[in-house]
């Protein structure tokens, strides 16, 4: 069966709660868009946002851009996986290259979230992508393969029906530089190789795989063409409802 095409929205700190209220207004469009388009669109607030996006969602998808792995704590700051289902959220972004900059986050890191993600039956977008530094020096592959083995270490076959990946070129987030066609094809197949290898061909054919990185009305077309990119995970041009709609009217 083939997969279906998906557009998700990461706001980052973006979007006020009134602001997520004037994207809400338009979910139902958003939400009738998708379907005559045939595609599945989700979006990632800020955890205040969450719950009222939840609650006016139609058809979206809702995941949350951050996690804690464990279920409570004495982790000031952060929020767990019990809290976020017990609002209605579906998954959460893991491993974005922002966690990684500005938190430290490790691929073990992020393996120990979607462990508990999974064991939550939540959905996980599991980002990743070389630096700059790591492209020009062509260490690409070799980066994304250890991000994606340790990242999904311990997992099972099943457990990958939840799991979603973003290749996200740490150098074209936010840059307006975006990759070639060629370089995010490339780069999601060889991420479909990798999880062939980790799991297994039949495991590799089901998993959804996104490029994500300075994706706009005008360059998303291009990508989703191609077989190889299953969607894509869109910051800036993902905050408002007009602009979101723009991109899915370009599939
Ligand atoms: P951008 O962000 O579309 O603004 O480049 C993408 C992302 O970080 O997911």
């Amino acid at each position: 069966m083939a997969r279906k095409k998906i557009i998700f929205g990461n706001w980052k700190m973006n979007n006020t709660i009134a602001q997520a209220r004037d994207f809400c207004d338009e979910a139902k469009v958003i939400s009738d868009l998708a379907k005559t388009k045939d595609v599945i669109v989700g979006v990632a607030p800020s955890y205040l946002s969450l719950q009222y996006v939840v609650e006016h969602k139609e058809s979206l998808w809702v995941f949350a851009e951050e996690t804690h792995y464990a279920d409570h704590g004495a982790f000031t700051g952060e929020v767990s996986i019990p809290m976020l289902q017990e609002i209605g959220v579906q998954g959460s972004l893991v491993g974005h290259s922002e966690r990684r900059k500005y938190h430290g986050e490790t691929d073990l890191d992020c393996n120990r979230k979607i462990k508990a993600l999974i064991k939550a039956n939540m959905g996980v977008m599991y980002c990743c992508g070389e630096t700059l530094k790591e492209f020009d020096e062509g260490l690409a592959k070799d980066v994304i393969r250890a991000q994606v083995t340790v990242a999904l270490m311990d997992l099972k076959e099943s457990d990958l029906a939840r799991v979603y990946i973003a290749y996200e070129p740490v150098w074209s987030i936010g840059t307006g530089k975006n990759a070639s066609e060629e370089i995010a094809i490339e780069m999601c197949s060889y991420i479909r190789s990798i999880i062939s290898e980790l799991f297994s061909p039949t495991a590799a054919e089901k998993i959804s795989i996104l490029y994500g990185g300075s994706v706009k009305p005008y360059n998303i077309k291009g990508y989703l063409s191609s077989e190889e990119v299953d969607g894509a995970l869109v910051g800036g041009a993902s905050l408002t409802a007009k602009s979101f709609e723009e991109l899915i009217k370009e599939i």
